[in-house]
């Protein structure tokens, strides 16, 4: 069993850099097979889901190769993909396997992988997904209890209102839709960043995507996608994926918690506005670089952290998937704070963890309660889920004595290289292996 063993007590100082989005990595690796001409994918983070993604792609028959001497390089070409069964045992690892049923049925028409894995924060359905799909001409039947297949003969460009704002269903439309006949309108699309992410990626390989980041996208359907160079060219077309807003965030608010002074790099400060309005609220100073990809987080010895409210809600809402996080910094901040989390309903189980350490916080029927002022120990925790890891990360970083973290492959789930980075800011954290 592996396990992060953490002494805290060390406020964090120091220059640290965001690695590309796992957000957008897991969507826009599924994409390429939409094209048909190989591509250049850099500033893919090393985490275990984009490991997934590279080894579903390889399952399918693509061609996947890391670029010598770029380690988040990857040329990808699936001119030679024959397969639309999407690998069983992968598609239940991670969440974002779902993305593979968009790009096989944009496609070829046809697409199978099993109901997918993730983080356990709620109840997780697709129907959003299906609904899309059926609105552009695809029908979906389940095979055994849980493998969901789609077909159809062809694609049909249609209008598609999400019940929900939902970042899957909205880039799963956008991969079905992109070589659909006729012109697709989703509304009620999400907004996020990565949703972004994904429609500059397949524009800049030909497809015709307008109004990203609006809650109504268009699309135009375009059969073949050769990038902008035109048939029979030889050009390695190269796309880098956007920074990580939520790797940032978690570093912004692990330098707050630790009372230090953080310049975090490779950033996109517009991506973090909400995550620094509700610091700046909490007393924490936030400083944008004129650079504009770079951030400062610090606490000066006479700040005083205060409690504030946070309501969890789509971009450019505070993000879910700072929640935790934001909920650990809130625990040491003096005064009370309210929690509402509005996107998944059971994404509070690191409350029973953060009370080991001598949290104040207590779960209510609308969120949870935060009385503020403690002072954190350390203990053994479980990261329940890759952002409750995060969230026990930063307790253990800002808690007096030795933290110990187990489960922690959710965090590394979505986290690159996350201990050397912090050890880089003055962390004493390790990786060790123990006997089960
Ligand atoms: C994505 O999950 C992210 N995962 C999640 O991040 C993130 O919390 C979430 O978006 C919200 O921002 C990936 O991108 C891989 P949703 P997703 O569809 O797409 C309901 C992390 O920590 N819904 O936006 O699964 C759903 O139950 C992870 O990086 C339906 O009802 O989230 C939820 O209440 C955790 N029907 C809400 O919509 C559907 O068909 C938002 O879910 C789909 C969703």
């Amino acid at each position: 069993m592996e396990k992060f063993v953490i002494d805290g007590g060390t406020p964090l100082r120091g220059e640290i850099h965001v690695s590309g989005a796992k957000n957008s990595a897991v969507a826009i690796l599924p994409a390429t097979l939409l094209l048909d001409v190989p591509v250049i994918i850099e500033n893919v983070p090393d985490i275990s889901d984009v490991a997934i993604c590279l080894k579903i792609l390889r399952g399918l028959g693509a061609q996947v190769e890391r670029m010598a001497g770029e380690p988040d390089t990857y040329r990808i070409s699936c001119e030679h993909v024959k397969e639309h069964y999407v690998p069983y045992a992968e598609a239940k690892k991670m969440r974002a396997s779902y993305y593979f049923l968009g790009a096989l049925l944009g496609r070829c028409g046809r697409a199978a992988a099993a109901m997918p894995g993730g983080c356990s924060i709620g109840a997780r359905p697709i129907d959003q997904h299906l609904k899309a799909f059926e609105a552009l001409g695809a029908v979906h039947t389940m095979q055994g209890t849980d493998v969901v297949e789609v077909s159809a003969d062809a694609l049909y460009g249609n209008t598609i209102c999400m019940n929900v704002v939902s970042v899957g269903a909205t880039m799963n439309a956008i991969l079905a839709a992109v070589k659909a006949q006729g012109v697709t309108v989703i509304e009620n699309a999400a907004r996020e960043p990565h949703i972004v992410d994904l429609a500059n990626f397949l524009n800049f390989m030909g497809a015709s995507i307008k109004g990203a980041g609006t809650d109504v996208i268009k699309i135009t359907g375009t059969p073949v996608l050769l990038g902008n160079a035109g048939e029979g060219s030889v050009v390695d077309y190269r796309y880098s994926v956007v920074p990580d807003q939520i790797e940032a965030g978690t570093f912004m608010v692990a330098a707050a918690a630790t009372r230090g002074d953080v310049v975090i790099r490779g950033v996109i400060p517009k991506h973090l506005e909400a995550i620094t309005a509700k610091l700046r609220e909490s007393g924490v100073q936030v400083v944008e670089s004129q650079d504009e990809d770079v951030i400062r987080v610090f606490v000066e010895e006479d700040d005083v952290l205060h409690g504030t409210n946070i309501k969890t809600s789509p971009y450019p809402g505070f993000p879910t998937d700072m929640q935790p996080q934001m909920a650990t910094l809130l625990t040491i901040a003096e005064g009370q704070s309210n929690i509402r989390e509005s996107v998944w309903e059971d994404r509070f189980r690191y409350v029973h963890e953060l009370k080991k350490m001598g949290a104040r916080i207590e779960i209510t029927q609308d969120g949870a309660v935060v009385q503020g002022g403690a002072s954190l120990h350390g203990a053994c925790v479980n990261a329940c889920d890759l952002r409750a890891g995060a969230a026990m990360i930063i307790a253990g970083l800002a808690a007096q004595g030795r933290t110990e973290i187990v489960d922690i492959q959710f965090i590394e789930r979505g986290y690159d290289n996350i201990v050397g980075k912090l050890r880089g800011i003055g962390a004493k954290m390790e990786k060790i292996r123990s006997l089960p």
